[in-house]
């Protein structure tokens, strides 16, 4: 269906989406695609878009009862603008934040949830990030009770535990983009991989010699354990302990994936220690939009001061995580570390 959009560079993809969604002004009813580096963003009402750009592109329609569980709930109308628009959806478990307002009728909404999305089995509720394992605590409102599902994503399957692993299925295209850059016959190393979903992608995907697949939780280790052989790959070696301290016996890598948004920072020098020089750091962080190339700038000239010096390459803001704060996705390449640590 042809519709008037706007352009935008995929590194502002995602707080463009929340922005035209919280305005609703983002036409749900059809999906966002891109366009080499751009996405085309849908809006339902041209006029009251102001000065920016326009264009009309062609789109496909989604499938209305997936965007519009919110015709079956049942809360008082002043409550109805605080539904959420939008929610995780891991396998046939979706995960949805509510605002306290709404918790009275929580049940209510995951039967509607469920009710308009045939393919969800159960609908927890997500009560936040927790702990170094980054697990989320969750309350299932809807369904269940088993919390063990199977999310598939570019053709491989993960088994997941919501309730005991940390898994992103907004990162599939991250994955896709990381598994793209693996060079034949690649050293890499995944330091903070839960279930494996970046290992598994670069073994299924890329031609690397060896993925080392780091976590200190063993219950991510055990199914990235399940996964390997779900997914029939070789080449992963899953390692169950702190990355600070595995990461010094394993072979100088190609690359390393820093996936702990919250604390990734803290582990940039030893992870630089054990990359080969011009090896790439695909680094992951959660910051204030207003405050990012000041971060990783300083980043950069503190390790320049012990003698590692890296170069970013490119910074693209994956998703929003709160109000005013995003997550990062920066491509850091070495140049120059010393041969031991300083
Ligand atoms: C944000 S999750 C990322 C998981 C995975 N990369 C993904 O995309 O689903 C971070 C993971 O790092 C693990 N973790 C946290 N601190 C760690 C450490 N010091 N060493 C190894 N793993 C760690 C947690 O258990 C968690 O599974």
């Amino acid at each position: 269906m042809r519709s008037w959009c706007v352009k935008i560079p995929r590194g502002e993809g995602e707080s463009a989406r929340k922005k035209l969604l919280e305005a609703s002004l983002l036409d749900i009813s059809l999906k966002i695609r891109g366009e080499g580096e751009y996405l085309l963003l849908p809006v339902n009402d041209p006029e009251a878009m102001g000065e920016m750009d326009l264009m009309l592109a062609d789109f496909e329609e989604r499938d209305v009862l997936e965007t519009d569980y919110r015709r079956l709930v049942k809360v008082p109308s002043d409550l109805a603008g605080l539904l959420p628009t939008s929610y995780d959806v891991v396998g046939d478990i979706a995960i949805v934040r509510l605002v306290d307002e709404l918790l009275p009728f929580r049940r209510n909404i995951g039967d509607a949830m469920r009710e308009a999305l045939s393919r969800l089995r159960t609908v927890a509720m997500d009560k936040g990030v927790q702990g170094e394992f980054r697990v989320r605590e969750i309350e299932i409102i809807s369904g269940g009770p088993s919390t063990i599902t199977m999310h598939t994503e570019f053709g491989l399957h993960f088994k997941v535990d919501v309730s005991k692993v940390y898994f992103n299925p907004r990162l599939a295209s991250e994955r896709w983009r990381i598994s793209s850059l693996v060079g034949r016959g690649e050293t890499v190393i995944d330091m903070f991989a839960g279930v494996g979903p970046f290992s598994i992608m670069i073994a299924k995907y890329a031609s690397a010699r060896e993925i080392h697949g780091i976590d200190m939780n063993p219950e991510a280790v055990a199914l990235m354990k399940e996964n390997i052989v779900i997914n029939k790959v070789k080449g992963v070696n899953p390692l169950l302990g702190d990355a600070r301290e595995l990461i010094g016996s394993l072979p100088p890598a190609d690359r390393i994936i820093m996936n702990l948004p919250h604390s990734a920072h803290e582990f940039l020098e030893i992870a630089s220690m054990n990359l080969n020089p011009m090896g790439i750091i695909h680094f992951y962080t959660i910051c204030e939009r207003e405050a990012i190339d000041g971060f990783v700038g300083d980043l950069v000239s503190e390790l320049k001061g012990k003698g590692i010096d890296l170069d970013l390459m490119r910074l693209e803001e994956l998703k929003t995580y709160s109000p005013t704060m995003s997550v990062y996705s920066a491509d850091l390449v070495l140049i120059h570390r010393p041969c031991s640590p300083v």
